[in-house]
């Protein structure tokens, strides 16, 4: 997990690069108005509104807990960066559990930080959607821009006009074909693009850029993104990969030692700090999404990284990014420069959240009652997942015999298909699943294939329920039952 301590802070980056541009002869490390001499004429305040239309953006952070502090926290930092840039806060709509910042393991009460010396990101982020009013159906209404079905919450929605630009951005835990959501059911691919025709049907933007962070978040466009929708998207992992944690307690650079959680993700953190030290007005889509490869690809080794994909319309990719994200008067003259020079720790999305309760149990080093209940709740999660493991891998034996089972449920089609043909099969199949063996959890997400290729191969549900009671008629776990957590199809 250890790596070089190369990255040292983004303020000491930051000198680092204002001390080489005036070792090159360039400005001093001060911040100048672009009219001043050495300003850039690209720098100048004409921003054209009426030429880019509004910019607009949803930010989503799709999971709660203090194990998940990183996804809140890369939602955070991506409003100050927009803010930063000019969107305006009433075109911002942000998703987020909000359990963070006053949780009573936040060393920092009221602060949240998406680096080992960031600064707070959750100053002035609006709760458009907090708790339980983050939920697939409000996301889908707040894109569509429809008021009228969206529960609780700002009712703050994306109104956008043809001439406008829509950033989205959503960061969380994923499977095959699925985003998570704090809230059940998770968000499945088939219903997103559907969701996304048919804002492209309502003629109310100019062009569309989307960046998902997820495990396996390739799969949520993999043979389903359409290209003539006006949208590029980049995810952080192909379809049959992890997306990784980063800044996570042990890693170089790591967390402040009070902190028992990572603080961001890989390839969130990586396009954030990239936006953040580059003129927006000079980068385009193309350029961040190269930076970006490389440094989530763990500069091309994939150890500890994961392949930076996109997906959608790839035509536009020339386009400077401060259409979608603004632009920042005080990042106007750093040049485009590569500010990662080498690897660093990352901690694999599913494998980040036993971490968190590893240093819980750790931190605690006492024979409370709180240790105890500490350590039970490793053991538990740790049997509920084994649970997942082995009963889908016996059901796969029963539908298709011992030795095809596996080979069956783990087969990934070829690339440009779509994980599932029938997405309605597949929540079926999910349900069908949860209702004998308990939820699958955030951790189990990443079993959506085999129930994907459940239904690719055309596999009755009764044949499934039959062999779902046969693998778990003998599992009794209350807590983990559909029946109290809910059903994520
Ligand atoms: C908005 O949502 C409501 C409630 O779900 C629905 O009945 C209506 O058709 C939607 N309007 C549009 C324009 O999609």
């Amino acid at each position: 997990m250890a790596a070089a301590a190369w990255l040292c802070g983004l303020l000491s980056l930051l000198a680092l690069a204002a001390a080489a541009a005036a070792a090159e002869g360039g400005w001093e490390p001060l911040i100048r108005m672009p009219t001043e001499k050495g300003g850039d004429a690209a720098a100048a305040p004409a921003v054209e509104e009426d030429e880019v239309g509004t910019r607009w953006a949803v930010l989503v952070a799709g999971s709660s807990g203090y194990g998940n502090y990183r996804h809140q926290a890369d939602v955070c930092h991506a409003y100050q960066i927009l803010r930063k840039g000019g969107v305006k806060e009433e075109n911002i709509v942000v998703f987020m559990y909000d359990d963070i910042a006053h949780n009573i393991l936040n060393p920092r009460p009221g602060v949240i930080i998406n680096h080992p010396k960031g600064e707070n990101v959750y100053n002035g982020v609006p709760k458009d959607y907090t708790g339980d009013q983050v939920t697939t159906e409000n996301f889908f209404a707040v894109l569509l821009g429809n008021k009228s079905a969206i529960a609780g919450g700002s009712k703050k929605v994306i109104d956008s006009k043809p001439n406008d630009h829509i950033f989205i951005y959503y960061s969380d835990h994923g499977g095959p074909g699925v985003l998570g959501m704090p809230n059940l059911p998770y968000l499945y691919a088939g219903d997103f693009i559907k969701v996304l025709k048919k804002k492209h049907a309502s003629n109310s933007y100019s062009k569309m850029v989307i960046y998902v962070e997820a495990c396996e978040s390739g799969s949520i466009f993999e043979g389903l993104m359409p290209e003539d929708l006006n949208i590029y998207v980049t995810t952080a992992s192909n379809p049959v990969e992890n997306s990784w944690g980063t800044y996570c307690p042990g890693m170089e650079p790591s967390p402040p030692p009070e902190y028992i959680t990572c603080l961001g993700d890989l390839y969130s953190v990586s396009w954030m700090e990239d936006s953040q030290t580059h003129n927006l007005k000079k980068e385009t889509i193309k350029d961040q999404y190269e930076v970006v490869k490389t440094r989530t690809s763990n500069s091309n080794k994939y150890k500890e990284g994961s392949h930076v994909m996109e997906y959608g319309d790839k035509t536009f990719k020339d386009e400077k990014l401060f259409l979608y994200q603004g632009f920042d008067l005080a990042n106007a003259n750093i040049a485009n420069m590569l500010l990662w020079p080498g690897p660093k720790g990352a901690v694999n999305q599913r494998d980040a959240d036993l971490l968190f309760m590893w240093k819980r149990y750790e931190q605690l080093n006492g024979e409370s009652v709180e240790t105890l209940r500490a350590l039970i709740e490793i053991k538990e999660t740790v049997q509920h997942r084994k649970h997942l493991d082995s009963s889908i891998d016996f059901i796969g034996r029963l539908i298709f015999g011992f030795e095809k089972g596996p080979s069956m449920l783990e087969a990934v089609r070829t690339s440009g298909q779509p994980l599932v043909d029938d997405w309605d099969c597949l929540k079926r199949m999910v349900r069908i699943f949860e209702s004998q063996c308990g939820s699958l959890t955030q951790y189990g997400m990443k079993h959506m294939r085999a129930f994907a290729n459940i239904c690719n191969s055309g596999i009755s549900e009764m044949k499934m329920r039959e062999s779902s009671i046969s693998a778990c008629s003998s599992y009794s776990s209350a807590s983990w039952s559909a029946m109290a957590q809910g059903h994520s199809a």
